[in-house]
């Protein structure tokens, strides 16, 4: 059967991780969260006390980042890879609203999105590939298969986002939350290099009023489509 590459951009905290990890475990695909990359990242710099070189000193920034290791590992419980950074699983710490607060910041700096880009890019795609971020139909995989474009409202995606938290134990406020997620999605558009946009050839789904269950089934009808073909 014919293995697609399957991106999946889109407005931060739109379920985007949610949807990619079902497909790629309905199509025994590998799934990539890029984004938890920057986060990584950023959680590096927040640890090492970097940040300030964000304001002052970009270079330093850039040269402290240089031999950090990003790798994925499969978890053969959750089904899920897992972010390693320097050989530490820091799938849950790069959660935090802390990252989120610096994340697109470190995102927009094109020293580090090169890097990350080589990263994505190799991934064996022969197995197929489900990547979520917000420049993977534009720049990582321009010739994917499939491209999404998942967005809904702010209100929606920050209650979404609060729930999950507070699920997960940590404490933090609604109007945190939906702050940062204006703050993100302004500055991830807006930013001079890869920016999120829509592609001319991406699905745009705003699942402001859609269950998981009912986008998953748009998605495979897109791609049970696409493998036919
Ligand atoms: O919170 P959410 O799951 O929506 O975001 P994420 O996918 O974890 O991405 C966190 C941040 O990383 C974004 O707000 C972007 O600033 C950056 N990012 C990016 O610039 N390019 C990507 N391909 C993925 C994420």
């Amino acid at each position: 059967m014919k293995k697609l590459t399957i991106a999946i951009d889109g407005h931060a905290s739109t379920g985007k991780s949610s949807i990619a990890k079902e497909i790629a475990i309905k199509y025994g695909y590998i799934y990539i969260n890029s984004g938890s990359m920057y986060r990584a990242v950023t959680l590096f710099a927040i640890e090492n006390k970097l940040l300030e070189l964000l304001n002052d000193n970009i270079d330093l920034f850039i040269e402290k980042l240089k031999d950090i290791s990003i790798n994925f590992r499969f978890n053969q419980n959750n089904l899920i890879s897992e972010i390693f950074l320097n050989n530490r699983n820091v799938e849950k710490e790069i959660g935090s609203l802390e990252v989120s607060n610096y994340v697109s910041k470190v995102a927009a700096i094109p020293e580090i999105r090169k890097e990350m880009v080589k990263l994505q890019r190799n991934i064996d795609r022969r197995i197929g590939v489900v990547m979520d971020g917000r420049d993977i139909g534009s720049v990582v995989f321009p010739n994917a298969d499939i491209k999404l474009f998942l967005t809904a409202s702010d209100t929606v995606r920050a209650n979404r986002r609060f729930e999950e938290m507070i699920n997960n134990g940590l404490s933090v406020s609604y109007d945190d939350i939906l702050n940062n997620i204006r703050k993100r999605d302004k500055l991830d558009s807006s930013r001079s290099n890869s920016p999120l946009i829509i592609e001319k050839d991406a699905v745009v789904i705003d699942n402001s009023n859609m269950s998981i269950d009912e986008q998953i089934k748009q998605i495979k009808q897109l791609i049970d489509r696409k493998i036919a073909n």
